[in-house]
């Protein structure tokens, strides 16, 4: 049984982005490097984070490799970009899974990819 499985799948990722995406909005570092229309990101994140937990692929069947590094290069994120990041995921899960142990599996699950993406060195 995959992650994917274990906190609900399908519907537990739609609410997941879902809840996500408002904080990202109304932080005040990540706010300007996302795009206003965020509907497609939350699409396109509800695919790869489907993948990423063991679900189907729904990411690679319809933009391909994710290669996500090289798709996050065009934007500067630091240190404190990931970390505000995970902190707007930490409270998107709390409010989408009730079980703290695994709130804890999913971040620590995003820390990886949140810390890989870093492209620029600075405290902003
Ligand atoms: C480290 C902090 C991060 C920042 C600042 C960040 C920022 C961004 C930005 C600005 C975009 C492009 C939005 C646009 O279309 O204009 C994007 C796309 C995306 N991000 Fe992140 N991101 C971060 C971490 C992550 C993590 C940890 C994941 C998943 C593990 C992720 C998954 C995605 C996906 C799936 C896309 C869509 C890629 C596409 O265009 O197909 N991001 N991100």
């Amino acid at each position: 049984m995959e992650l994917y499985d274990y906190f609900g799948g399908e519907g537990t990722i739609r609410k997941i982005v879902n809840a996500f995406y408002p904080k990202v909005l109304a932080h005040p570092l990540l706010a300007p490097i996302f795009p206003e229309e965020i509907e497609p990101l939350i699409e396109k994140q509800y695919q790869f984070l489907t993948q990423f937990f063991g679900g189907p692929s729904l990411y690679t069947e319809q933009h391909g490799n994710p290669m996500m590094r090289a798709r996050h290069a065009p934007f500067p994120i630091t240190v404190k970009h990931a970390e505000a990041w995970l902190d707007c995921m930490q409270r998107a899960l709390e409010e989408v899974v009730s079980s703290k142990e695994m709130r804890t599996i999913i971040l620590e699950r995003l820390k990886g990819p949140a810390y890989f993406f870093v492209n620029k060195q600075g405290e902003e």
